[in-house]
């Protein structure tokens, strides 16, 4: 049976409705995961969690070993992704409390280590990244709307930028100008180095603010946090539609 994995992020740092059967710290040859790798069974479907940014969110995105946690989920015979974040809004349907699929990214960082072909490289190692969400769980993230009763957004362009800061007013217009819809710091390099070990990743994003310059308010954590309380409970319940459809 395969495995499946969902990555917790912002506002997702367990799986309340997870009958928890193992939990262990994996170490791999990239370091330690963020946090302990959590199995268990959700709707009767078993599932592997882990929480990106560790316990009680101690680790930055730029700070976040995503070879570590993505080498660890391989390593426990994980083959399918769902990843969990949070992000602003940018263009005018992304508004806060959306829950979205993205279908395509931009990536802004800088200075992860975001490979894992590095050494002994061979030409092979160039991995296709033309579509970077695999379509079979997107579809199945989609397809579950029909049994929830909010409203999913099924295409976005995320823009992963490198924090830990927000952006300033001009960089979401350049990032607007781009084509990006919603702005996160955590999408890359992980959906690529989960390409590399070729497991298949989707990505659910909740829309935690408008992005800088996109509202007349200041940018707050209790805004934020207020918007992926209702956001994260959709997301759970997507989760738990979805599962049966993919393992
Ligand atoms: N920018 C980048 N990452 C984010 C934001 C944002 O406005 N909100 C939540 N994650």
């Amino acid at each position: 049976m395969s495995k499946l994995a969902i990555i917790g992020g912002t506002g997702l740092a367990d799986l309340s409705n997870l009958k928890i059967t193992n939990k262990q710290m994996v170490h791999t040859p990239f370091g330690a995961a963020s946090a302990p790798l959590i199995t268990g069974e959700l709707c009767s479907e078993s599932v592997v969690f882990i929480a990106r940014h560790g316990h009680g969110h101690t680790i930055p995105p730029h700070k976040i070993n995503y070879q570590a946690n993505i080498w660890a989920l391989k390593s426990l015979g994980v083959e399918q992704i769902i990843a969990v974040a949070a992000v602003g809004g940018i263009t005018e349907k992304m508004s806060p409390g959306a829950v979205v699929i993205p279908h395509q990214l931009i990536d802004y960082t800088y200075g992860r280590e975001h490979t894992f072909f590095s050494d002994d490289f061979n030409p092979e190692q160039h991995i296709d990244f033309t579509e970077p969400y695999n379509e079979r769980l997107r579809e199945a993230l989609i397809m579950s709307k029909q049994a929830v009763d909010f409203e999913l957004l099924e295409s976005a362009v995320y823009a992963a930028t490198q924090g830990p800061r927000l952006e300033t007013a001009a960089e979401i217009s350049k990032l607007e100008k781009d084509g990006c819809d919603i702005v996160g710091m955590t999408g890359m390099p992980e959906a690529a180095l989960a390409r590399e070990l070729e497991m298949e990743y989707a990505s659910c994003a909740v829309v935690a603010n408008w992005a800088a310059g996109k509202s007349k308010n200041v940018i707050t954590m209790q805004e934020i946090e207020k918007n992926l309380i209702d956001g994260m409970k959709n997301v759970r319940e997507l989760l738990e539609k979805t599962l049966p459809q993919v393992l």
